[in-house]
C-alpha cells in the first residue's frame, strides 16, 4: 500500500515507524513530517494538513491508498469528510465522530446518553451565568473551553476566583477564540490519571496497550501543564478487572452511542481516564492517539500494525488478536528550553550515532530538521527517547543511559519518567 501519514511529532514518527516495518507497504509519505521522520518516508513540507484541497490533490498524483491523520485538527475540521468525497480513504472517524475530541460539550452528552461514569457537570453559552453557577457550586471546580486549544483550555481550580477569572479569559476575552463560545464546568475529581487507547471499526475494538503520561513539566508532577513529558507502557495501575471495566462502562457504551448517532466510529478512540476507587471516570476523549503515549504503545505491538488498520478498514477487526511484547517501554521527552512556553529553535543535537547503537533503543523525533546530514531543533517536544527492557526499573534505567548520550543546547526532560509504576507496585 502506499500510505500518507500527516502530522510531524513524535507520535507521527512512531506511526510512521512501525508502518515501515510492515511487509504490505510499498511507499510512505508524510506531510509535514520532520528530520528523523525523513529518514523512512518521503516527506512534504510545502502542504498543510488541513488544506484538505491541496492533501487530496497529492493523494491523487502519487495514488495514495490510505490517509493516516496522527493529530485532532485535521479530524475535527473533517478531513475524512473531505477526502471520502473525493475517493479517497482515512483512517480516522468522520467530522460529527471527531467531535468527541473537538467538543468537550458533544462528549459531555454522549456521555450521559450513553451512562459513561464521567465527573458531573454543566454547559454554558452565556459568561454570567456560568460565574453565577462557579458563584453557587464554589471550589475546587474545573473550567474548559468547549473547543480545541492546544491542550491548554481546561483550568483546574483550587479557588473560585481563579474559576471566574477562566470564564472571563475564555468567554470575555476570547483567548482560544470561536473554541471559547461554550464551556463545560464540572467537578473535581481525584485520583490516577491512565491513558485507554483502542482501535476500533466502530462495531468492535481492540485494545492496545496500556499507559501512563506525565503531564507537568517538571519531576513529582510539579510545573505547568505540557504536551506531555514522557510515558510507559504497561502500567500496572490498570490490571484485569479494571480493563474490564473500562470496555464494559466507557468504550462498549460510547461506541455503541456514536453508532446510535448514525456515526459508527473508525480510528483510534482514547479515552483520558481518572481512576478514583478503582473505578474509571473519563476526563475527556481524545479522536487519535496520545503523544507521548503512542511513542510507548505502538513499539509494544508485535503484530503488523499495517494489517491492523487494514482490518479495521474493512470491518473485520473482530478477527485480530493483538500480540503485547512482553518488555515494558519507557519513553522520555527532551524538550527545548522554554517548552511549554517560548523557546528558542536551531540548536544542533549531538550524540544521537551512540544511542543508534543500543539494543530496543528507538530516538523518536518531534520538532526537529535535517540539514546536511545533521538535525537540529525546531519545536518545543525535540525528541522522544523510548527503551524497552524487561521490566520497568531496567527501561526507565536504559531510557535514561540513551538520554544522558543525547545532548543539545537548553535541554531539557523529567528525572522521573516511568517512576510513578514503583508506588502501584509498591517499589521504593
Ligand atoms: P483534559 O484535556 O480534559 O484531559 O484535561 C487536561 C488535564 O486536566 C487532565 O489530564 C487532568 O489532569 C485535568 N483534569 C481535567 N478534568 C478534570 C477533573 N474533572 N478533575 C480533575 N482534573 C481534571
Ligand atoms: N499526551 C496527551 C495527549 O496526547 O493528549
Amino acid at each position: 500500500m502506499k500510505i500518507l501519514v500527516l502530522g510531524g511529532g513524535g507520535r507521527e514518527h512512531t506511526i510512521c515507524y512501525v508502518l515501515s516495518k510492515s511487509v504490505k507497504l510499498k511507499k510512505l509519505f508524510c506531510i509535514p513530517g520532520n528530520g528523523g521522520i525523513s529518514e523512512i518516508a518521503d516527506i512534504v513540507d510545502s502542504i498543510s494538513p488541513t488544506d484538505f484541497e491541496s492533501v487530496a490533490r497529492f493523494c491523487k498524483e502519487n495514488q495514495i491508498d490510505l490517509v493516516i491523520p496522527g493529530p485532532e485538527e485535521p479530524l475535527v475540521k473533517g478531513l475524512r469528510d473531505s477526502l471520502e468525497k473525493e475517493g479517497i480513504k482515512v483512517f480516522g472517524p468522520d467530522k460529527i465522530g471527531a467531535l468527541i475530541e473537538g467538543s468537550k460539550s458533544f462528549a459531555k452528552e454522549i456521555m450521559s446518553k450513553a451512562g459513561v461514569p464521567t465527573a458531573k457537570f454543566e454547559v454554558f453559552d452565556e459568561p454570567s451565568k456560568a460565574k453565577a453557577y462557579i458563584e453557587k457550586k464554589g471550589a475546587p471546580i474545573v473550567v474548559k473551553a468547549d473547543g480545541l486549544c492546544a491542550g491548554k483550555g481546561v483550568f483546574v481550580c483550587e479557588k473560585k476566583e481563579d474559576a471566574i477569572n477562566a470564564i472571563e479569559k475564555i468567554m470575555e476575552e476570547k483567548i482560544f477564540g470561536e473554541s471559547g463560545n461554550k464551556v463545560v464546568i464540572e467537578e473535581k475529581l481525584v485520583g490516577e490519571e491512565a491513558s485507554y487507547i483502542v482501535i476500533t471499526d466502530g462495531y468492535s475494538f481492540k485494545a492496545l496497550p496500556t499507559s501512563q503520561d506525565h503531564k507537568r513539566l517538571l519531576d513529582n508532577d510539579e510545573g505547568p501543564n505540557t504536551g506531555g513529558m514522557g510515558a510507559y507502557s504497561p502500567t500496572p495501575l490498570i490490571d484485569e478487572e479494571l480493563k474490564r471495566k473500562i470496555e464494559e462502562k466507557v468504550i462498549k457504551p460510547v461506541l455503541k452511542a456514536l453508532e446510535k448517532e448514525g456515526h459508527p466510529y473508525l480510528g483510534f478512540l482514547y479515552a483520558g481516564l481518572m481512576i478514583v476507587n478503582k473505578e474509571p471516570y473519563v476526563l475527556e476523549f481524545n479522536c487519535r492517539l496520545g503523544d507521548p503515549e503512542a511513542q510507548v504503545i505502538l513499539p509494544r505491538v508485535e503484530n503488523d500494525f499495517l494489517e491492523i488498520i487494514e482490518k479495521a478498514l474493512e470491518g473485520n477487526l473482530e478477527k485480530v488478536k493483538i500480540n503485547e511484547r512482553k518488555e515494558a517501554a519507557v519513553c522520555v521527552v527532551m524538550a527545548s528550553k522554554g517548552y511549554p512556553g517560548k523557546y528558542e529553535k536551531g540548536k544542533k543535537i549531538e550524540g544521537l550515532e551512540k544511542v543508534a547503537q543500543m539494543k530496543d533503543v528507538i530516538v523518536f523525533h518531534a520538532g526537529t530538521k535535517k540539514v546536511n546530514n545533521e538535525f537540529y531543533t525546531s519545536g518545543g517536544r525535540v525528541l522522544g527517547v523510548t527503551a524497552l527492557d524487561k521490566d520497568i526499573p531496567s527501561t526507565i534505567e536504559k531510557a535514561y543511559k540513551a538520554v544522558s548520550l543525547i545532548h543539545f543546547e537548553g535541554v531539557h526532560y523529567r528525572k522521573d519518567i516511568g517512576k510513578r509504576a514503583f508506588k502501584y507496585l509498591k517499589i521504593n
